[in-house]
């Protein structure tokens, strides 16, 4: 119901708060780092320490619901999305910034309700910016509405993409020629080192796309509803349709610049989470 909405999306502000506090209090401080799946993937005690306190906030006040969160999910486990409220939770996006005191860090909250996103929030606590959306009520940030921008051709557009954290060689030779492609055919690029930020970037009109292989659920639920709340399109590279598993996400300002993408991407398919 319209209540229970608003109940959760009042939790997640909470939650995101109270997240905030943590990477802005670890921020400076000397970290305890870990690699992951490659040198390139990595870890802190404040990822971990963020997500176990979000988790229990979260079961302690919907039992009955679902939590996906990056930092306990083992190395090649396999997510079921059901249409049970489900909240996907990245406790640290952009975890490299933030071992290099590299502001572009955020907290990232979507809640699924039937494989839909309903409520996003991200918030990136060291730059004070708080993106919120919930569906079919528009996005904000600090509280001012957002509007995607109305660009629709890609020789005007900026686009910002990320590289992750895969090491693979004939990965990163497709990465390449993508990069490659749109240094040639778009106005500029940027990569900031944190895809759910670059998402709410879009939103913002600051820039008109976004492209990434290998990221994961967690890395653009809640930036994918803030960005078509603010007029923004998301989908799957190809153009399809996005599936929220399959570890690949397009997100740009119009249709056109959108189809524009498409056309020039090499289509990498890195795996389903
Ligand atoms: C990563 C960042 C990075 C992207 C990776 C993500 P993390 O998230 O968003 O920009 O390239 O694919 O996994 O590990 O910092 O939470």
């Amino acid at each position: 119901t319209e209540q229970e909405l608003e109940d959760m999306f009042n939790t997640a502000l909470q939650v995101a708060k109270e997240a905030g506090n943590v990477i802005r209090d670890a921020f400076y401080k000397e970290k305890k780092v870990d690699t992951k799946m490659s040198a390139a993937d990595l870890v802190t005690e404040t990822d971990q320490a963020i997500e176990k306190m979000v988790e229990s906030m979260i079961v302690k006040k919907y039992p009955t619901h679902r939590f996906i969160g990056e930092e306990s999910t083992k190395d090649h486990e396999k997510h079921k999305l059901t249409d049970d409220p489900t909240w996907i939770i990245d406790p640290i996006d952009g975890t490299t910034n933030f071992v290099n005191h590299i502001p572009e860090v955020c907290f990232s909250l979507g809640i699924m309700v039937n494989k839909k996103t309903v409520i996003g929030v991200v918030y990136a606590p060291i730059k004070e910016e708080l993106f919120t959306a919930r569906l079919g009520k528009g996005s904000f940030l600090n509280g001012r509405k957002l509007q995607a921008s109305k660009i629709t051709d890609l020789k005007k557009a900026v686009i910002l993409f990320e590289g992750g954290a895969s090491r693979d060689a004939k990965i990163l030779e497709d990465k390449m020629a993508n990069t490659h492609s749109l240094y040639t055919h778009a106005r500029g690029m940027r990569s900031y080192g944190s895809g759910a930020l670059s998402i709410c970037n879009v939103a913002a009109g600051r820039g008109q796309g976004f492209f990434e292989y290998g990221l994961h659920i967690w890395d653009f639920t809640a930036g994918g509803l803030i960005a078509t709340e603010a007029g923004a399109v998301v989908l799957d590279p190809s153009g399809g349709e996005l599936n929220p598993l399959h570890r690949r996400v397009l997100c740009a300002c119009t249709q056109e610049v959108a189809h524009s993408l498409s056309q020039l991407l090499v289509h990498i398919d890195m795996g389903w989470d």
